[in-house]
């Protein structure tokens, strides 16, 4: 029996990825340990704790909070913890990076400790394609490149990944590190692009399009994220980092010209704004590590964007509250006083 514990397992990537857990192997428990921040919602698991309580449990706490994590470790006998907690937002880093720092650099560093005192357990952490930074021309990132993070989200995410590292080589902690391209699916809570331009066109409101929209990302769909972090969790070497992706990017404004197609909304709600300061202007990912494992993804970006359009159009139910409720107030904050920009 596998006894994993997944910290922020209540976001968007971490509640796919308990499902997936529960679903793929009958000999794994779960614990979801989130802290519920305003990312984190007990409804995205909802259907998870009702078709696997006996082998699911959730606890609310902080990462921080290292009394709290060693109680669940000990408690819960963990063997493997999967660390999806973090701020996870650029745009809100931009507006106010403290608790980036708590939560994704010092969280990390409180699980690693726990990880340790009980007996070295096994630990993956979840990182993300921003720790390498913008990458120019044609070149894709490969594992041992140079981290050169450029936004305050992603410098604490790469002080974490250093961290990890630096537990390997100091205790012997046998840990992988994982880091997954833009993944878009459901339940992602509708601040990042994809589900804002969903909602947004849904609502027949503008799409605010940072600079000229031509900066690349790569659109994975999240259960094939999911399934290449259990398969690192299970076939990873020790020590090692492995990118996720697609390894197909595409602009912007390619992206939104797929999802108002999916939904038949018009061109005209394209509204470009004032660039995001710093704004990477392109990730790639060399993806062939992780293939090498017997991995392959399963959607293309374009078949992600359309079925992740789809599911914010037929599930009203989950983000409209969210929408009504602390959303507003970071929209406000984010929107309100950016430039508008001529059509480009
Ligand atoms: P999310 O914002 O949807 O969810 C984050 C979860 O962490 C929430 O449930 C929140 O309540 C919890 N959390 C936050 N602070 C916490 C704390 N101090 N203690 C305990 N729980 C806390 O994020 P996501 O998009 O699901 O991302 C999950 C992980 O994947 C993150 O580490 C992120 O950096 C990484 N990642 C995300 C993407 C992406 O496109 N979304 C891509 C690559 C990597
Ligand atoms: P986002 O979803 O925030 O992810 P990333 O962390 O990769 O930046 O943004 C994806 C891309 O979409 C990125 O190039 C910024 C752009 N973007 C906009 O143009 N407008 C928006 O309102 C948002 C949130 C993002």
């Amino acid at each position: 029996m596998r006894n994993i514990l997944v910290t922020g397992g209540a976001g968007f990537i971490g509640c796919n990825f308990v499902r997936y857990l529960l679903e793929q192997s009958s000999g794994t428990e779960v614990t979801v340990y989130d802290k519920l921040t305003y990312a984190g919602r007990l409804e995205n698991l909802k259907a998870v704790s009702e078709r696997f309580g006996s082998r699911y449990l959730f606890i609310q706490g902080d990462i921080c909070d290292a009394e709290k994590v060693e109680d669940a470790v000990a408690a819960r006998h963990i063997d493997t913890i999967v660390n999806f907690a973090a701020e996870t937002h650029v745009d809100r880093s931009i507006l106010d990076p403290d608790v980036f720092v708590q939560t994704d650099v010092y969280g990390t560093y409180v699980l690693l400790e726990a990880a340790r005192k009980y007996g070295n357990l096994r630990f993956h952490q979840i990182s993300t394609d921003e720790v390498y930074g913008h990458i120019e021309g044609r070149r894709r990132s490969v594992e041992n490149d140079a981290l050169a993070p450029r936004s305050p989200y992603s410098a604490s995410k790469a002080s974490a990944d250093l961290f990890v590292s630096a537990y390997h080589i100091t205790y012997d902690l046998p840990v992988t590190i994982s880091r997954g391209a833009n993944n878009i699916g459901p339940f992602q809570y509708p601040e990042k692009v994809v589900p804002l331009f969903v909602t947004n066109a849904l609502e027949s409101m503008p799409l605010p399009v940072y600079g000229d929209g031509k900066q690349m990302r790569d659109y994975q769909f999240v259960a094939d994220h999911c399934a290449a972090i259990d398969l690192i969790l299970r076939r990873g070497r020790i020590g090692e980092s492995y990118n996720i992706g697609t390894g197909a990017e595409m602009t912007n404004l390619a992206m939104i010209e797929i999802l108002l197609d999916e939904l038949g909304k018009p061109r005209s709600l394209i509204q470009h704004v004032e660039d995001r300061r710093g704004h990477d202007r392109r990730y790639s990912l060399d993806v062939s590590k992780t293939m090498a494992l017997g991995w392959e993804p399963d959607y293309t970006p374009e078949e992600a964007i359309r079925a992740t359009a789809r599911w914010y159009r037929d599930n009203r139910w989950w983000w409209q509250p969210i929408r009504d409720g602390e959303f507003k107030d970071f929209y406000r904050a984010n929107y309100a006083g950016r430039k508008k920009l001529e059509p480009q």
